[in-house]
């Protein structure tokens, strides 16, 4: 279910756009913020609020791996595994998330606190391997880093 903040402000932000099909990825990032993902039932209220067919925004949704289409923990980890970091050391950062956290791939481990998907090249490739956590880049990640970045998120 949409959250009052979008239902509020949506008409604001498809005015500062020309068409209101370009205003679709600042509407799917502001629902994504107030709820940490996009449900089904978001997709058919932006469709009508919007008057845009579900089917749209659903593809634009899908095309970009930075919108969660499932529940997520306060904190939502983002492992790129495309060939940098695949080459230095992704694999050791997937499998210390799965075996620490507890949590295979889209699931929120027992806290509510992690969550963690894999996705394609973050941009960073020259200081790989990289993980995004929320909307903040970890660069030359390994794991006695990560241990202590998520140490820290615990107490946060
Ligand atoms: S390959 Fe990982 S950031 Fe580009």
């Amino acid at each position: 279910m949409l959250g009052e903040k979008i239902k509020k402000n949506y008409k604001s932000i498809v005015e500062k756009f020309e068409k209101k099909e370009s205003a679709l990825i600042s509407l799917l990032y502001e629902i994504q913020k107030e709820n940490n993902y996009i449900s089904d039932g978001d997709i058919s209220e932006l469709s009508s609020l919007i008057d845009m067919p579900y089917s749209r925004i659903k593809s634009v949704l899908t095309f970009y791996t930075m919108f969660n289409q499932k529940k997520t923990g306060k904190y939502h980890i983002q492992v790129c595994r495309n060939l940098s970091c695949s080459m230095s050391g992704a694999r050791n950062i997937i499998n210390f998330i799965k075996e620490n956290l507890k949590i295979n791939e889209h699931e929120v481990s027992d806290d509510g606190l992690f969550s963690y998907t894999t996705v394609e090249c973050l941009g960073a490739c020259g200081s790989s391997p990289v993980v995004m956590i929320n909307d903040t880049y970890y660069e030359n990640m390994d794991e006695k880093k990560l241990r202590e970045l998520i140490d820290k998120l615990r107490k946060e």
